[in-house]
């Protein structure tokens, strides 16, 4: 029998639209001896993770902890269990992300009204508003915070007012905004958030931190009818992850020591200074970029930190300038989707990534490539205008 050989990935530079590059002591903490997921010493870990994921959300929520599965879990885990068929629920379509709530929520058999906005736009209050008038019991309001498809920031504080006005709960993807970004659970009062590792959080994929407030709780146990999913069912998942430490499913032991030390090194750091770096290495990669003619697609004022759409210059192939990224110099960045295919690409900033070491090793690549295309990129002066 032929067998192969053990599997020795590349060494990427993973500035993308995820997963980011994982920090050495996150790998190390993967490779830990198991230990058995009812253990005491894996309970009190995942008090530590409670505990920490709060100080990460902002929130008080007691109902949260990691959904096991990557972000798009914590999404199903959020719709199954507030949705009951027939419930109306609006949301806001601004590209992948907003698109797949809308498939989720009507596999749960919502009603949904679409509110939809252009990609690379944000969703406006006056949208949502204008959608809740036409709704006579809306169950939620959801809308994707970081659309990691356009690189747009949706505000949510004025949405969330709006939504709580109309007696519905507000319900918010942060796959892509937590720990790069402020994301305020309580002051916003968000009702429902889910997140992901593989982003700012810098971890590997594979969890899905999640959160759901008391009203949002009261709203998923006292439902008339059963959560359509037994797995993400949080009626059954609290007497895991709730003092009563009754087996559900076996938690994913390593991925859960992963963001034990992806948490406490985003915590070392301090939510605002991470906030902070993001920011200026999203502002030190924009002065580069325009420095070398190029520019960033998504709404003017609301662009993303960790997540830059970078419009293609007029006759450049985007797909070869991607693959040589990747084969010439081992950066990996992401193509556009749906309208925006061929048009961006999606160069990440997150978590361990966002480094101004790696807005400089993307610059130099990318005005490289340029330039042996016959583009006339000046990339020394995008360097210096991008101070790094
Ligand atoms: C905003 C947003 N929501 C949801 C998801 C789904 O997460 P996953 O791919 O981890 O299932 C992603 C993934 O990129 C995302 O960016």
């Amino acid at each position: 029998m032929q067998t192969c050989a053990a599997f020795q990935p590349p060494p990427r530079l993973l500035m993308g639209p995820g997963p980011s590059n994982v920090a050495p002591s996150v790998l190390q903490a993967m490779s830990r001896p198991l230990v058995g997921h009812l253990d005491p010493a894996f309970v009190r870990m995942m008090e530590e993770i409670k505990t920490m994921l709060c100080q990460v959300f902002l929130t008080k929520n007691e109902m949260t902890f990691p959904v096991s599965g990557t972000g798009s879990a914590g999404m199903e885990f959020c719709f199954v269990n507030l949705i009951e068929p027939g419930d109306e629920v609006i949301i806001g379509v601004n590209g992948v992300f907003g698109t797949r709530m809308m498939d989720v929520a009507e596999r749960c058999g919502a009603k949904v009204t679409k509110v939809e906005a252009p990609w690379g736009r944000i969703i406006e209050p006056q949208q949502i508003a204008d959608a809740l008038k036409k709704t006579s019991r809306p169950k939620f309001v959801a809308i994707v915070h970081a659309e990691t498809s356009t690189g747009a920031l949706t505000p949510v504080e004025e949405i969330s007012k709006l939504t709580h006005n109309a007696g519905a709960l507000m319900l918010l993807d942060t796959v892509t905004s937590l720990a790069g970004c402020p994301v305020r659970i309580d002051d916003w009062q968000v009702d429902a958030v889910y997140s992901g590792t593989q982003k700012c959080l810098s971890c590997p994929p594979g969890l899905s931190p999640a959160s759901l407030s008391p009203r949002a709780l009261e709203a998923a146990t006292k439902r008339k009818t059963k959560v359509q999913s037994w797995y993400l069912d949080v009626n059954l998942l609290a007497s895991y992850w709730g003092q009563d430490r009754v087996y559900h499913h076996t938690a994913p032991i390593s991925m859960n020591y992963a963001l034990h030390e992806a948490l406490r090194l985003v915590l070392e750091e301090g939510l605002e200074s991470r906030w902070r770096r993001h920011e200026q290495n999203h502002l030190a990669l924009t002065a580069g970029l325009k420095a070398m003619g190029l520019q960033i697609a998504s709404q003017e004022g609301h662009q993303l930190w960790q997540l830059n759409a970078v419009a293609v210059p007029e006759g450049v192939d985007e797909a070869a300038v991607r693959k040589r990224l990747l084969t010439d110099f081992n950066i990996e960045v992401g193509a556009g989707l749906g309208p925006l295919k061929g048009k961006i690409w999606r160069v990440g900033l997150m978590g361990e990534t966002s480094s101004k070491a790696n807005v400089k090793a993307f610059m130099s690549a990318l005005g490289q490539i340029l330039n042996d295309s016959g583009r006339k990129t000046d990339a020394e002066a995008a360097l210096a205008a991008a101070a790094v």
